[in-house]
This record gives C-alpha cells, structure tokens and sequence, in this order.
C-alpha cells in the first residue's frame, strides 16, 4: 500500500553498519524521493538482492527502485571519483540514475588534500581509526569557510580557493608528502563534474516543494549517533551529525517535515575504528559474533569490534532523534548463542550505577557494562517472516529489547535479503511496504 504524504527518517543508533541500507531499499518502494544529508564515501549502506550483494557508499539506497527520485543535500560530503565508480557498478547492474537524481550545488566536495590530511592525522596524531576518506578535514574546511562546494567549480574563484586549501594542507603534511597542484585539482574536479552537470542544482527548494505536493520522502541517515558529533563518543566520532539534527540542516527542510523516525540497531552491537564500547565482547563469542555475523567493513574491510546489545547507547540515541519504533537487524546471528547479554545500565569503578552515557572519553573508560542474561534459541530464526514463527527465546529477547528502551519494535530482520524478516502484527510500519 502506497503512503503518499507521510515522510519516514530512517537512522542508525549504534556504531554505524546496523542495516540501514537493507531497510532503506526495502521501504523505498513506497516513496517518491529517497534523501542522503550527511556523511559522504565513509558510510557503506549494503543491498542485497537476489543474494547478490551491492555497495553503495554516497548514492541514496533508493537507487535500485526506478520510480524513486534520488536526492543529495547539502550536508553531504562528495568525492566525485568514488561517485563515479559507484554509477558504473550500478550501471553494470542495469540501473541508471542520472536522469532521476538531484545533488546539491552546495554539497562540500572532498579534495584529495582531505585525504592526504586525514591520514597524516591518523599517522602522526591521536589515531581516531577514521575510514581515511578526508570525511573529516571535509566538514573542518566546511566549517572554517575554506571548503569548495559543488557550485564553487564554475566560479573565476575556483582555483584560488582550491590553491588557499592546498597551501594550508601542505603546512600541515610538510613537504615530504606530494600533493596534487591545484591546476591538476581543479582540472580532474571539472571532468568529473561535466558529466553530471543536468543533476545539480537547489535541492533546498526541490525539496520543498516536493513536500508541498505531499509527495512522499525518505531520509537516508548515514553512521549513527554514537558516531554523531555532538551526541556520540566525542572525540571517537564522524565530522557530522548523524543523528536528527542533521537531517534538516543537511536538507534545509523544518521538522515538522517528519511524520514518523525509524531507529535501526542490530541484535548486537558492533564498532569499528577506536573509542569506547562498554559491552565489547573480547573473547570467542565476539569472534562468533564477527564470523557469523560478517562483520567486516563494507568501505575499508576491517574487522569490526562485536559485542552484546548496549540499551544505554540505545536508549540514548532514541532520546536524541525521538525515535518511534526500532529496526532490530541481523537476529539470525543471534541463533545458537546461549546465554545472550543485554547490557542494561553502566557502572562506576566505584560501584555507582550509571543510566545514561558519560560525556568525555576518560568518564567512559572508568565504567562498565551491567549485563543481563537471556535465554537463547536453539531453532534458527534465519529467514522467518511471521513473529509467531520466532522462538518464544526469541521473542522475549526482542520484547526485553523494547522495554529497555520504551520504544517498540517497528521491524525485525532474519537475513540479508529483501524477504528475510517482516513487519511486526502492531508496529505503526503496516502498511507502509510495497
Ligand atoms: P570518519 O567518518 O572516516 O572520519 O571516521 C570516524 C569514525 O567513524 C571512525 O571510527 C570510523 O570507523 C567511523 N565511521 C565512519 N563512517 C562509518 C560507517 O558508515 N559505519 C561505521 N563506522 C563509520
């Protein structure tokens, strides 16, 4: 059933890689305009159809339904190279997407200096374990007002602006490390831009008045609120804010532009890069966890940190963007493992109990996880499509999931593909896939 003028936010709640892009595709369908707003090439939304799996890192996860308009905002971090070689793998998929997508001119560009910087960063400084695509330095000339944007490019003004960033990343990186001229910058910019020339323009007001015709919009959050930058694990954190907030300065849209905001969160909880993860689980079962569960990186391919489900961070992010129903990703993994934890509240070295996340880097490393233990399941939850059909384990665990977080269950996921999972008989989401 169609659901013309509701619009849907869809937003990871834990470390990044919860699924996102599974449950972007599977609502796509249902309406007209699909929408990134933050993050650039660091976020990796994997689709998998037919079980066969495609990568999309900035192109929004609508991209594989041909009636859905595709929209980059203004909040978004481009690198033109990578854009480029993800339309030609959707291409070779038999997916154009030129003539349905619509990118900010304000949009930030990322500059191979950004690169170069990111990286120095990581070698020479407090290693954040960034994805080393300059996503950072981005969001810093962003913000400083050196950065270049999309519209930019066509300005007398574009090679002084780019030779202004090249001078002081070279300062940075020191002589030793070579960078691209600005003439070579500008020049490989320009052939990059040619091509998508009729896509650009003022999504700010597309967008508007796309609302005003109620045509419907889903927005594409990228990362996750830990990884937000005023509402995460500062300074383990993206450059962006991945949580609510970002959604209408990324698009230029009021919140009363949203009808319902849809949280996604694995059955467990994963991190990649450094920081805190109070329920990290060091040990075989994470290792089960990140074999089962192919934790492994969809943009850089490191092996992610697996642990028990973490309600504080969960309960905290739901908080932060007024979630209204979870997505729970990837339960099948869960199949086998007996018992499973939930992480309930933190505590202090000092024994105090803790109910909210701490705020610096140093308070979360003098706490620990108070963990709870569940039952678990020993028939395969795997492809099941019915609540009824999940093990009453199974279903307590998800049940415990809600009333930790007073939030309810919009949605469960037993598998990577399109059909592997379904709509809870009470969640408000009825309806609303095609
Ligand atoms: P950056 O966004 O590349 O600057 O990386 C900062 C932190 O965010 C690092 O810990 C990254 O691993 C993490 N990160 C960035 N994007 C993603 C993502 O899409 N999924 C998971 N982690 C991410």
């Amino acid at each position: 059933m169609d659901k013309p003028s509701e619009n849907l936010a869809i937003l990871g709640l834990q470390w990044g890689d919860e699924g996102k892009g599974k449950v972007i595709d599977l609502f796509s369908a249902s309406f007209k305009n699909v929408v990134r707003f933050q993050g650039g090439n660091n976020a990796g939304h994997t689709v998998v159809v037919n079980g066969k799996s495609i990568a999309l890192h900035q192109v929004p996860s609508g991209a594989l339904h041909s009636e859905c308009f595709l929209v980059i905002g203004s909040g978004v971090v481009l690198n033109l190279e990578v854009f480029h070689q993800e339309l030609e793998r959707l291409r070779m998929r038999g997916i154009e997407v030129l003539d349905r997508l619509l990118i900010s001119s304000n949009a930030h560009l990322i500059l191979p200096y950004y690169i170069a910087l990111d990286n120095w960063r990581e070698n020479y400084s407090d290693r954040i374990g960034t994805t080393g695509r300059g996503i950072g330095p981005a969001y810093e000339m962003k913000a400083s007002r050196q950065g270049i944007r999309i519209g930019d490019l066509d300005t007398p003004k574009a090679l002084s602006r780019i030779s202004n960033v090249y001078k002081e990343v070279q300062l940075i990186v020191g002589k030793d490390t070579t960078l691209l001229s600005p003439e070579d910058v500008l020049q490989n910019l320009n052939s990059l831009i040619t091509p998508l020339k009729k896509c650009i323009g003022n999504t700010q007001v597309y967008l508007h008045e796309a609302w005003q015709r109620q045509e419907s919009i889903l927005f594409e959050g990228a990362q996750a609120t830990m990884l937000d930058i005023d509402h995460g694990t500062y300074p383990f954190v993206t450059s962006s804010n991945c949580s609510i907030g970002g959604l209408f300065t990324g698009t230029g849209l009021p919140p009363k532009v949203l009808d319902k905001v849809l949280g996604i969160a694995k059955a467990y909880t994963t991190r990649v890069g450094a920081g805190p993860f109070p329920s990290e689980l060091d040990d075989s079962i994470g290792e089960q966890i990140r074999q089962i569960g192919h934790e492994f990186g969809t943009t850089t391919g490191r092996p992610r940190r697996c642990g028990w489900l973490d309600t504080v961070a969960l309960r905290h992010s739901c908080n932060v963007s007024g979630v209204d129903g979870l997505g729970i990703m990837k339960l099948d993994v869960l199949d086998g493992l007996n018992p499973i934890g939930i992480v309930k509240d933190y505590k202090t070295k000092e024994g105090n109990r803790i109910t909210s996340i701490p705020s610096t880097a140093y308070d979360w490393e003098n706490i620990e996880p108070i963990t709870e233990y569940y039952e678990g399941w020993s028939t395969p939850t795997k492809g099941i499509t019915n609540w009824n059909d999940l093990p009453v384990q199974a279903q307590r665990y998800i049940n415990a999931i809600a009333k930790e977080t007073g939030v309810p269950i919009a949605y469960i996921s037993t598998g990577p593909d399109r059909g592997d999972g379904f709509v809870p008989p009470e969640s408000w989401l009825q309806g609303w896939l095609k």
